[in-house]
C-alpha cells in the first residue's frame, strides 16, 4: 500500500492530537510540520523528525506531501484550505472550517472542483455517547423527538486569550465562544435532528468582557426539521469544564447524557447504556478521543473512495451556519430562517 505523507500547519494546542492520530495509523508519516513561530516550529520538527517549514505555500510546493491538516487560527482557514486543494492535497480541517457562510460558499466551489478531499474535525460525532444516539435514533424505538436540551458550561480564563492572541478577537476568531468552543454542541443537536429549520438566539458577554470581543454567553432556541425543538444554553463563564449536559426527549423516553455516559429513562426507570472513555494525555477531557477516529476515517477515505464516512464541508457548514445565525438573530432580536 501507498504510503501517505502528511503535513500539519499550526504546531499549537490543538495539533498533538492530529500527531496522536498519525501515528497509530500504519502506512502514514508525518513528513513536515508548519509554523510561522520558528523556534516553536523548529523543536516540534526535531521532536517528530519531520521536516520544518515557516511558510505554509513553501510546504505545498513539496509533491510528496499528499495531506494537509489545518491547525491554526479561524481566520486563516479558508486561504489555508484554497491553497491546498488548488496544489493537489488532501485537507483536513480543523473547526470551524470557516468564519462565515460566504467563506463556506467559496471554500465548497474549490472543493467540488479540486481532484482533493476536504475533511472538517468533529470529533464528537464519534463519541460513543454520540454514536449510540444516533443508532437509537434511527431505530426507531423512542419514537417522535420532542426536544433537545443542550447545556455546556466551560471555564476559559484570561491567559486563555493572551497566550494566543488571535483569539477574543472578531477579525482573527470571529466570534468567541459559540464559534470556537459551542459549535461541537450546535452540531450534535443538528446532527440529531436532522438539521435547523430557523432558530432565535442572544449573546452576551459578561465575565470575559474585558479579554474577548466576542460573546462569552449564548442562548437560543431552534426548531429542528424533524418538528422537535431545541433549547440550547451555553457559557465559557464557570469556573470549570463541566461536561455537556444533554437530553433528548421522544415520545417513548428520554436519553440523557451527563458525565459522559448515556443514560434511558423512562416509565421510571433509568438505565445506563453506554459512557465515553477519558481521553489518553494527548488531549484535553473535553475535546474527547474521538480526533483519532475522525483521522482514521478521512485517511479511509482517501485510500478506499468508497469509504465516505468522514464530515465534508456541506456538512461542516451547518453548524457555523447557525452560529452566524445566532450572531444575526442576537443583532437584529428576531427569528432567522435557515435555508437548506
Ligand atoms: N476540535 C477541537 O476540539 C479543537 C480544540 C481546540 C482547538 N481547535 C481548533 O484548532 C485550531 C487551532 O487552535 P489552537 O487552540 O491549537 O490554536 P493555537 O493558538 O494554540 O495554535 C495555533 C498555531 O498556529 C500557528 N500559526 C498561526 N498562523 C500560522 C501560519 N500562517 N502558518 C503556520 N502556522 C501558523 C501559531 O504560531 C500557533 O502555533 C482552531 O481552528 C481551533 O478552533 C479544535
Amino acid at each position: 500500500m501507498k504510503v501517505l505523507n502528511s503535513a500539519i500547519i499550526g504546531g499549537g494546542a490543538i495539533h498533538g492530537c492530529h500527531v496522536n492520530a498519525l501515528c497509530h495509523l500504519p502506512d502514514v508519516t508525518l513528513r513536515a510540520l508548519v509554523d510561522i513561530d520558528s523556534v516553536k516550529g523548529l523543536k516540534l520538527a526535531m521532536d517528530y523528525r519531520c521536516r520544518f517549514y515557516q511558510d505554509y505555500r513553501e510546504m505545498l510546493r513539496d509533491p510528496l506531501i499528499d495531506v494537509v491538516h489545518i491547525c491554526t487560527p479561524h481566520f486563516e482557514h479558508k486561504e489555508m484550505i484554497l491553497a491546498a486543494l488548488a496544489a493537489g492535497k488532501h485537507v483536513f480541517c480543523e473547526k470551524p472550517v470557516a468564519m462565515n457562510g460566504r467563506e463556506i460558499a467559496d471554500i465548497i466551489q474549490a472543493a467540488d472542483r479540486a481532484p482533493g478531499l476536504l475533511g472538517v474535525c468533529y470529533q464528537n460525532r464519534l463519541n460513543p455517547t454520540s454514536q449510540y444516539i444516533q443508532k437509537m435514533l434511527a431505530g426507531g424505538s423512542l419514537g417522535r423527538m420532542l426536544s433537545i436540551k443542550a447545556v455546556l458550561t466551560w471555564s476559559r480564563s484570561g491567559s486563555y486569550y493572551t497566550e494566543s492572541p488571535w483569539r477574543g478577537r472578531l477579525a482573527t476568531e470571529g466570534g468567541s465562544l459559540l464559534i470556537n468552543q459551542a459549535i461541537h454542541t450546535l452540531d450534535l443537536m443538528q446532527w440529531f435532528a436532522g438539521g435547523v429549520t430557523r432558530l432565535k438566539g442572544v449573546v452576551e458577554s459578561g465575565e470575559l468582557a474585558d479579554v474577548t470581543e466576542g460573546e462569552d454567553s449564548a442562548m437560543a432556541t431552534l426548531h429542528f426539521a424533524n418538528g422537535a425543538r431545541g433549547l440550547f444554553y451555553a457559557s465559557n463563564c464557570n469556573t470549570v469544564d463541566s461536561p455537556l449536559l444533554l437530553e433528548i426527549h421522544c415520545e417513548h423516553g428520554t436519553l440523557q447524557l451527563t458525565d459522559n455516559t448515556l443514560w434511558r429513562i423512562g416509565q421510571g426507570e433509568r438505565t445506563k447504556l453506554i459512557s465515553d472513555a477519558a481521553p489518553d494525555g494527548s488531549a484535553k477531557s473535553y475535546w474527547g478521543l474521538g480526533h483519532q477516529q475522525a483521522i482514521r476515517r478521512f485517511y479511509h477515505a482517501i485510500t478506499q473512495p468508497e469509504k465516505t464516512d468522514y464530515t465534508d464541508i456541506r456538512s461542516a457548514g451547518k453548524s457555523l451556519t447557525l452560529v452566524e445565525a445566532i450572531y444575526r438573530s442576537s443583532q437584529i432580536r428576531q427569528w432567522i430562517e435557515i435555508a437548506h
